[in-house]
């Protein structure tokens, strides 16, 4: 396996990084790469190495990076000037698109990052509701306000529904608004909903939490219950959105919730980020259709910026042409496939999780359900196995394999082979 080579102009960067940035970086990943170009399915660092790019900006870049079509809409748009605060056209314009893709969207509320939109789709679900709290699932992750950073990660599992903050510095009250119920456990969820019916203004939820698809009737359960009760059910979309099919987790899985987060593949690359949902929920952004005292606070700087909202328009449009999901589902699948015969090749206790166009594998033979079944994991070896694509010349998150429209077949071939000599060489250190 080849070693990355690391240039003194990279080196130079690192030092000028560890001087100005907490922990030398901008927090996002562990390992400590300096990107400096992308270009369909690669990127390449600042010491002229070369990757195949799963990880794709974190998922934004689902139809790859520099796309000409993209690239085309953003000059003509950068050329007229980058952001005004006040309505423009381009923005508009998406969220026409948004409300005819995503079944759930009748109104559109912009905003820059996919941590604000659930941040506001649970705000708004609570000024709809008048009530505080909100249930959301061990594990599941939607971003890093207060609210969200909540059993998503616990070092030591609490008792359901007590949840425990995933950072310092969170006020300890907020603790007590938020219910923790187990993913993929119904019976569990919908018995924590219903004793809590009348203090809950929100359910939120990432239709597959992770790497983990969600069991046969688990989302529809969630659905009947917050019909029933009228507690609104929020799918956090910030990942599934347009990736899993142009309708997202919502057309994929074919449960509609009332209100979305949407992020990342939205944006085009570029900040901006959504919550979509049902007319009479979202009329609590204006103060006009509910009154002062029941309506919503939103302001951002760059919501719906032209910028951001033409590249989130020109790469749907990429995203509708024909057979693109196809595509999309067909490469994924063939690196998922290619990953589990390297898997079973090498005798690894190891399987893939998730969906073609976003999957990770995990370093258990067990049946994973839910965030405790996950825990159990070797995650040891997960780090290593990362370590060793990166060396061989894959660039992925720390948990996730993010396939684009732009990789091709040669990507995946050359992906495919990176892994298996990461198995293979797990397997030797394993013996
Ligand atoms: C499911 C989910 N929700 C919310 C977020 C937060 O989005 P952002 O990083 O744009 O704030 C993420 C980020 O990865 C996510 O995966």
């Amino acid at each position: 396996m080849s070693q990355r080579n690391v240039s003194e102009t990279e080196t130079a960067i690192k030092e000028r990084a560890r001087k100005v940035l907490p922990g030398g970086g901008f927090g996002n990943v562990t390992f400590d790469v300096v990107i400096k170009e992308g270009k369909a399915g690669r990127v390449w660092d600042e010491s002229d190495n070369e990757y195949i790019d799963f990880l794709l900006g974190s998922g934004p870049m689902l139809v790859g990076h520099g796309h000409a079509d993209v690239q085309a809409a953003v000059l003509d748009q950068v050329s007229k000037g980058a952001t005004f605060f006040v309505n423009n056209a381009h923005g508009i314009e998406l969220a026409e698109e948004i409300c005819k893709a995503v079944a759930c969207a009748d109104k559109v509320r912009f905003v820059s990052t996919g941590s604000e939109a659930t941040f506001y789709a649970m705000r708004v679900a609570r000024a709809y509701r008048g009530l505080d709290k909100i249930l959301k699932f061990e594990g599941g992750f939607h971003g890093m306000s207060d609210y969200a950073l909540m059993s998503m990660a616990p070092a030591r599992p609490g008792n359901f529904p007590q949840a425990t903050p995933d950072t310092a510095g969170i006020p300890s009250k907020i603790r007590d608004d938020i219910l923790i119920a187990p993913f993929n456990d119904a019976d569990t969820a919908v018995s924590l909903i219903r004793e809590h019916a009348d203090e809950l203004g929100g359910i939120i939820v990432e239709p597959l939490q992770r790497m983990i698809p969600p069991a046969s009737g688990f989302l529809e359960a969630l659905r009947e219950i917050a019909t029933a009760t009228g507690i609104p059910l929020i799918f956090d979309e910030v990942v599934t959105g347009f990736r899993f099919a142009y309708g997202g987790a919502q057309e994929y899985y074919g449960v509609v919730p009332d209100i979305c987060a949407l992020g990342k593949v939205v944006g085009g690359g570029y900040p901006l980020a959504c919550v979509a949902g049902r007319d009479d929920i979202m009329a609590h952004f204006d103060a006009s259709e509910v009154g002062a005292g029941r309506a919503v606070k939103q302001t951002g700087t760059l919501s719906g910026n032209p910028v951001a909202a033409a590249a989130g328009l020109a790469t749907l449009e990429v995203l509708r042409g024909e057979g693109t999901y196809e595509y999309l589902f067909a490469s994924g699948q063939k690196l998922m496939d290619g990953l589990t015969a390297s898997i079973t090749k090498h005798g690894l206790q190891a399987q893939i999780m998730g969906l073609p166009p976003m999957f990770d594998i995990l370093f258990t033979s067990d049946k994973v359900i839910d965030y405790r079944g996950a825990m159990k994991s070797d995650r040891t070896l997960g780090k290593r196995f990362n370590e060793l694509i990166l060396a061989g010349g894959i660039l992925k998150g720390d948990n996730k394999f993010y396939v684009s429209t732009a990789h091709t077949d040669a990507d995946i071939d050359e992906g495919i082979a990176i892994c298996d000599a990461a198995l293979a060489q797990i397997a030797d250190e394993a013996t």
